[in-house]
């Protein structure tokens, strides 16, 4: 197909999108690509537009379950090396979209930038936080839009923008960012003592293994919380803990965690979060809304 010629980055047929999401499920992407950089994003949109192919954008697939069938169109991931730029002046920090949170908080750490702790385990891109503001509810609610200056984005019709804090709405797990596609980020961090800066990720770390279950793949959280609590205690108080769906399966470690607990498919998930929402509608008149994004 000629339009590939006019392309920089990567291109991969068919590839198996099960090797790109932490839930080990997914069918193939009809084009799976890495561009070079902006140029080439705004060259695949064009395309995407004019030969209808959907387009996608994909981080490091974490909070994300892709259908069985697979994607028709183009699966776009910003991998290639400008894409994962990081710098810091002062106390901010230039992060591309593409750096996964850890490889921030150990760059934060090494120069004494506190601040984005509270990060430490979410597995993730940076672009892939920020459009969903990630973040942890305890000891206190905090996420990544808390630290934002500016974010550069590019708009559906391949215009790069930077926006202020003040121009983005960052909400419970959800951010107006996701319209567009996330470049980069400057983040305000503070200067503190490095072995302080450690002992607060450790400790976020130490509590996301005391109470998540991080040995089998997953998604993270399948479900928001909802306004009157946790969604993973209402999905307990159901007795769900431990049931199957083909080869999903409830955590018994936390409710709100549904696992590949070898071989599942998409179907399979999807069919244990029907049951779920059923259950703690029925038991408690709480309507649960999936905080995975669902690619069918
Ligand atoms: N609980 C149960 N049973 C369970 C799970 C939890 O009774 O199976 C109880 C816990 O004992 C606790 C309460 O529910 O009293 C809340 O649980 P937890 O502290 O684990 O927090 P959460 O509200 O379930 C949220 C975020 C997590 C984040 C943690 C820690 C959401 C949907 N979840 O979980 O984020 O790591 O707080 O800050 O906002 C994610 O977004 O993917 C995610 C995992």
């Amino acid at each position: 197909m000629s339009w590939r010629k006019s392309l920089k980055g990567r291109i991969s047929l068919n590839e198996p999108l099960s090797k790109h999401t932490a839930f080990k499920i997914g069918g193939p992407a009809e084009f799976f690509i890495e561009p070079e950089g902006p140029g080439d994003i705004k060259t695949l949109l064009r395309i995407s537009k004019k030969k209808r192919l959907p387009f996608f954008i994909i981080g490091a697939g974490s909070n994300l379950l892709v259908s069985d069938k697979g994607i028709k169109g183009m699966v776009v991931r910003l991998s290639a090396p400008y894409f994962r730029k990081l710098s810091r002046e002062n106390e901010s920090v230039y992060a591309a979209s593409g750096i996964m949170l850890n490889k921030l908080l150990a760059f934060a750490k090494e120069r004494g930038l506190s601040g984005a702790e509270f990060l430490a385990g979410i597995p993730g891109t940076v672009g892939g936080a920020l459009a969903m503001n990630a973040g942890v509810t305890r000891p206190a609610a905090r996420s990544i839009g808390d630290l934002v200056k500016e974010v550069k984005v590019m708009d559906r019709e391949g215009n790069i923008k930077a926006l202020k804090k003040k121009d983005i709405k960052f909400g419970y797990r959800e951010s107006s960012l996701s319209e567009y596609l996330i470049l980069s980020s400057v983040l305000i961090l503070k200067k503190q003592d490095k072995r302080k800066i450690e002992e607060k990720m450790r400790s976020y770390l130490e509590r996301r293994k005391s109470t998540q279950e991080l040995m089998k793949p997953s998604a993270g959280c399948i479900f928001k919380n909802p306004r009157s609590g946790s969604a993973g205690r209402l999905i307990d108080l159901c007795g769900m803990k431990g049931k199957r769906a083909g080869g999903a399966q409830v955590s018994r470690k936390h409710a709100n965690f549904i696992l590949n607990s070898g071989r599942a498919k998409a179907k399979d998930v999807l069919k244990l979060m029907d049951s779920i929402i059923e259950k703690v509608e029925a038991e408690f008149n709480i309507h649960l809304e999936p905080e995975i994004k669902i690619w069918r």
